[in-house]
């Protein structure tokens, strides 16, 4: 056998004290000459907006737990633009993710994004909106129909007899779909009996507060300002609506309901001139979304605590609780959870 030269003897030993030779004393796991080091899992994450005030902090939320994990995020954010959302997750896909959580600007059409996704091998997380029509992997979520019904019991016990106008959520987001549904459990038999009457209702598209207080000032003028109780079905929308009623001197004497927990929407329950809101934690919905997104990326099958149907499959879900505020326990629900503190509740 031929003895070893100068320069490979040399280049072995640079490579021995380097860890870069196989075999030579590492554990194996990581990063040695036969194994390819271990790729770190991406996870592309794709919201319809960040409008609402609730989106950063799913954002911020999912970022955080996602890599405390040791994943990589890729994040985008569509502008309540579903075409640009498709593309930006394509984008996603040619990136080369593990896992795709997706919460989407139209319910129906990103059922194409999912198997787009499933092609590339990619699995997908809905995420807080159900995708329709698609084999979705998982699905995290509030239990929304459970939200609707918060609001549609709170509203039938504050006004049990009335002018109702009802609005409801963007047509495209299948949890507008949800929240209607079980707000109407409620008010639906009031209206059966008589007692409740429905002057209005119609969903807002975008769920933009714009186009809501455009729409509440065409019903108030349409019915003379006589309306006893709003249904509005977020924060967002909740807030135009109240600027309409403002502008007739009525804001305040309307009951008006909401969701999401905004500053703006506490601060007009601390006002007195919105009623209620709905607290979903969006940063558990995040983190348990990010733990289950990096264990189906190392093939795990993780154990969720429901099933939702999207008209293909019951795709197995993780289903949060909602929590109704008023201003009897904004402290207790909003302030001991570190959601706000005092001084942003009761500031100026
Ligand atoms: C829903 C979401 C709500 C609300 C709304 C507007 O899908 O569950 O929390 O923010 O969209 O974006």
């Amino acid at each position: 056998m031929r003895k070893p030269s100068k320069f490979l003897v040399a280049t072995m030993i640079a490579a021995l004290a380097l860890g870069l030779v196989a075999g030579c004393g590492t554990s194996g796991t990581s990063g040695t000459a036969n194994q390819a080091p271990v790729k770190k899992i991406k996870i592309g994450f794709s919201l319809p907006t960040l409008k609402e005030a609730r989106y950063p902090i799913d954002k911020d939320s999912f970022v955080k737990a996602a890599q405390d994990l040791g994943a990589e995020i890729l994040v985008q954010t569509a502008n309540n633009d579903e075409t640009l959302q498709k593309s930006q997750v394509e984008d996603l896909i040619t990136q080369g993710i593990n896992v795709l959580v997706l919460d989407p600007q139209n319910a129906v059409s990103a059922a194409d994004l999912v198997n787009e996704a499933h092609n590339a091998k990619i699995k997908v997380i809905s995420y807080d909106r159900l995708i329709m029509n698609a084999d979705v992997d998982a699905y995290v979520s509030f239990d929304n129909e459970k939200v609707g019904e918060l609001q549609g019991e709170y509203i039938t016990k504050q006004v049990a007899k009335g002018n109702y106008f009802v609005f409801a959520g963007a047509p495209t987001d299948n949890n507008a779909t949800l929240f209607k549904k079980g707000a109407m459990k409620f008010i639906q038999p009031l209206v059966d009996k008589g007692d409740i009457k429905v002057l209005f209702d119609q969903p807002v598209p975008d769920w933009d507060p714009a186009k809501a207080m455009t729409m509440a000032e065409n019903a108030l003028t349409a019915n003379k300002n006589n309306v006893n109780a709003i249904l509005a079905p977020n924060d967002g929308t909740a807030g135009g609506i109240i600027q309409a009623l403002a502008e007739q001197k009525l804001a305040g004497k309307v009951v008006v309901t909401g969701q999401d927990s905004e500053l703006a929407g506490i601060k007009r329950i601390v006002a007195g001139t919105q009623s209620m809101t709905v607290f979903k934690d969006v940063r558990t919905e995040a983190q348990e979304t990010a733990k289950l997104a990096v264990e189906m990326a190392k093939g795990q099958a993780p154990t969720l605590n429901s099933k939702v149907n999207n008209q293909k499959i019951d795709v197995p879900s993780l289903l949060l609780t909602p929590i109704v505020v008023t201003k009897d326990n904004i402290d207790k629900v909003l302030v001991d959870s570190g959601w706000f503190t005092k001084a942003q509740v009761y500031g100026n």
